[in-house]
């Protein structure tokens, strides 16, 4: 196991229960909390990165996204959900385990052909970078990857993101 690895998986936290009876919410807020650590992360998320755009994820998402940007000297994109963006936006749906949810990007905030990676902290169902990738093509962006901080295999997020580079700094 790498340093990188064993320093992440240290610092996040397993609640049980969270946020309802019978889910293990994964806490990265421990992991956030030691610079070192956090600062660890960045750098393996910006590693190698040619890109015109950062995409975050609200809400957890902004919080890895934005300093990646930052890092590599690219703009910051947020996706948000939905009704949170000022001004036209495209949307798009996804399914959650009950119902679904909306999110949104500025129909304004690519140039053609922008070259776009996506950050998130989490890929469970997959079905929130899904949709972030489809809105990101409409959008007339190029998704050059997805990556995200810790992969939950066991949901086969991966499954639904066929032909994107996906990469996770830790798979559990
Ligand atoms: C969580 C997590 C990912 C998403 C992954 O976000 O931060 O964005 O779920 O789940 P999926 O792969 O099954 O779509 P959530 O919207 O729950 O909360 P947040 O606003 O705190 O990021
Ligand atoms: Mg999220």
């Amino acid at each position: 196991m790498s340093d990188l690895t064993t320093t992440i998986l240290d610092r996040i936290r397993d609640v049980p229960d969270y946020p309802r009876p019978g889910v293990m919410f994964k806490d990265i807020t421990p992991l956030l909390g030691d610079h070192a650590a956090f600062s660890s992360v960045i750098d393996a998320l910006a590693d190698g990165l040619a890109v015109d755009k950062i995409v975050g994820i609200e809400a957890r998402g902004f919080i890895l996204a934005a300093p990646v940007a930052y890092r590599v000297g690219a703009g910051f994109v947020p996706v948000r959900k939905k009704g949170k963006l000022p001004a036209e936006a495209l949307e798009a749906s996804y399914d959650l385990e009950y119902g679904s949810a909306v999110i949104e990007v500025h129909s304004d905030a690519f140039s053609p052909g922008d070259r776009v990676l996506i950050v998130d902290d989490v890929l469970a169902t997959g079905g929130t970078a899904q949709a972030t990738v489809e809105l990101i093509s409409r959008a007339g962006a190029q998704v050059v990857g997805v990556s995200v901080l810790m992969e939950l295999a066991f949901l086969n997020g991966r499954d639904r993101l066929a032909g994107v580079d996906l990469r996770a700094l830790v798979v559990v």
